[in-house]
């Protein structure tokens, strides 16, 4: 399963990009308006994409579908590489289905229910994004779903890829790795959690410890 980094932070996507286990970035209107209000979207996308390259979803913002494949048009201006992010909406898969007949990637997102997944693949889309903290939230069970989606993915040898989104902690980065999710989203602060171990960090101190003890003995003291 790909790991990519959740966020429009860049000092975060720099510091995971550098340690080489990300192999891209989702955005979406939220996470763009966590960053500085005056920055321009189209600059902080264009930097996002200097900094890391691969992947890089950016998220239409209208509703209609004749507004989100100017949107796209506009993004692909910015890097024609863009993976376009789009709702799911029929008017949503209208725009996926004609940027598919161009070759162009999508990434079908607000995806709860395998019928929403199948809608998805069959327009055409590249990626689609099952939510689960947002299931988790109202109650369903997230790795249900997320099960039931990449069965039905086996079953039919669908060619889009899932992408396991609303990832709230290193439980649910499991829940996806298990059902077969091919990518998993995730946000700096669990990527950071879901690295760390209470016993990684104890051995770390104790080899840091007997190998300051050992220069210690050879430099006599
Ligand atoms: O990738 C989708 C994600 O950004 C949504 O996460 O935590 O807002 O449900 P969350």
């Amino acid at each position: 399963m790909e790991l990519y980094i959740d966020t429009a932070n860049l000092s975060h996507i720099r510091e995971c990009a550098s340690y080489g286990f990300i192999s891209g970035v989702t955005t979406n209107p939220s996470l763009l308006a966590k960053e500085d209000p005056k920055k321009d979207v189209k600059d902080i996308i264009k930097e996002i994409y200097a900094t890391v390259g691969g992947h890089l979803s950016v998220e239409v913002n209208s509703l209609k579908t004749d507004e989100m494949l100017k949107e796209a048009e506009d993004i692909l201006s910015w890097f024609p590489e863009a993976t376009i992010k789009i709702p799911m909406l029929p008017s949503g898969l209208g725009a996926v289905s004609e940027l598919a007949k161009r070759g162009i990637p999508t990434n079908v997102t607000l995806v709860f229910s395998p019928t929403q997944a199948i809608a998805a693949n069959n327009a055409g889309a590249t990626y689609v994004s099952v939510f689960m903290g947002r299931l988790d939230d109202i109650g369903m069970n997230s790795s249900d779903v997320l099960d039931d989606i990449c069965e039905i993915w086996n079953v039919n040898e669908y060619d889009s890829s899932i992408i396991a989104a609303s990832i709230r902690h290193p439980m649910h980065l499991l829940d996806a790795a298990r059902s077969g999710a091919h990518i998993s989203t995730v946000p700096y602060n669990v990527l950071m959690q879901s690295l760390k171990h209470p016993l990684t960090d104890s051995g770390v101190a104790a080899f840091v410890a007997d190998y300051e003890k050992m220069k210690a003995a050879k430099a006599g003291k």
